[in-house]
């Protein structure tokens, strides 16, 4: 059974320099060091339920075509034709009819990832098709969430997810089904939307709709330190949800009772997702940086698929509650990045709220080897 504690800062906590927010050259370096070695989330199972479906995603500038193959099997190849490096898929979903063909000479992929055909390269002294399969990122699946992994040789999935294997089987997320989502453009650096969403310190001025149905001070976390951080907050009233009305008609997710009915649990999944675990439905933000003061974020919703085959089934008290709250949160993290930019900023003291913000810094700091 998880502890949860409300540990401060100690004293002389502060955050992060300027640099680490705003740097051309820790860009650069976050996409070797973190991007380009850490298990990111690029998505659902669901969304490639059948042979051949795939979507492309774009981690560390990377473009990779996430399928499945006649086995089942998830594969992320690299969008890059073995002839001559072309991008061969541009579309952001779709399905192959059984191979991947590059549009420039027509080599042609089996979904997986075995160089099939290759035209007018029989007579070619010396080649072999065996030499020449699509490149892939390593794959694994957790909860129904896709994680890839580009380096060579990545740490086993197994053992840098060990802390939250099993860990939130009573929201039961892997039988969970993406109903909504929405795609926010930020103007802020990535580490901003992971230390905004570490703390509730801002909620009474910030949220005041999720204030009024969470104290901001109720949070405890269980997660305190390294690459996952978090823990709950309560409702106010017990059997509600965060939602528009402040009430749910929702039952419960998977086997979610006693405690966890009055309880909403954050955690951020470093360095691609946030996971906010509700009684009735969970939330995802999966997190992306695209330069050192942009970030895109996809914010999904996810449901319990018979309760959404019921005929009154309806996901807007949850969507716009959460989309009011995504916003507010946006203004106030680009709010940030323009201060963060200025000659005046000086790295600030913590308060005793914000212990996860200061854990997410240390960690950071040690992947970056500073
Ligand atoms: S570059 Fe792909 S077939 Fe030539
Ligand atoms: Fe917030």
């Amino acid at each position: 059974m998880e502890t949860f504690a409300r540990p401060g800062v100690g004293a002389g906590a502060r955050t992060l320099d300027s640099r680490w927010y705003c740097s051309p050259e820790v860009y650069a370096d976050e996409q070797t060091r973190i991007f380009g070695s850490a298990w990111l989330c690029v998505g659902r199972a669901e969304e490639i339920p059948a042979t051949g479906d795939f979507f492309t995603v774009t981690p560390a500038g990377e473009s990779l075509i996430v399928t499945r193959d006649g086995d089942g099997r998830v594969h992320a190849f690299f969008n890059v034709c073995r002839h001559r490096g072309t991008r061969m898929c541009q579309e952001a979903t779709g399905h192959f009819q059984g191979s991947i063909q590059c549009p420039y000479h027509a080599w042609t992929y089996g979904l997986d990832g075995g160089l099939r055909a290759a035209r007018n390269m029989s007579d070619v002294a010396g080649f072999d098709r065996a030499d020449y399969p699509l490149r892939e990122a390593a794959v694994a699946q957790w909860e129904g969430f896709i994680f890839v992994n580009l380096a060579a040789e990545p740490e086993p999935f197994a053992q840098a997810f060990a802390p939250l294997i099993g860990r939130f089987a009573r929201w039961n997320i892997g039988g969970l089904r993406t109903r909504r989502s929405i795609h926010y453009d930020l103007r802020c650096n990535w580490k901003l939307v992971f230390q905004n969403y570490s703390e509730c310190y801002h909620c009474p001025l910030v949220h005041p709709q999720l204030d009024k149905l969470s104290p901001s001070d109720s949070g405890r976390n269980d997660l305190l330190e390294g690459a996952f951080l978090g823990g709950y907050s309560e409702l106010r009233t017990s059997g509600s949800s965060l939602t528009t009305t402040g009430h749910t008609a929702r039952p419960p997710l998977g086997s979610v009772d006693g405690a966890d009915l009055d309880r909403i649990y954050y955690y951020t999944i470093f360095p691609s997702m946030l996971l906010s675990l509700h009684p009735d439905y969970v939330v995802v933000h999966y997190v992306q940086p695209t330069a050192v003061d942009r970030t895109a974020v996809e914010c999904a919703w996810m449901f319990d698929p018979k309760t959404m085959e019921s005929p009154d089934f309806d996901p807007t008290d949850a969507v716009d509650f959460w989309d009011l709250t995504n916003r507010q949160d946006w203004h106030v993290s680009e709010l940030t990045q323009r201060g963060v930019a200025s000659r005046a900023y000086q790295p600030g003291p913590y308060s005793n709220a914000e212990g996860l913000l200061h854990a997410f810094d240390r960690h950071y700091l040690h992947v970056m080897g500073a």
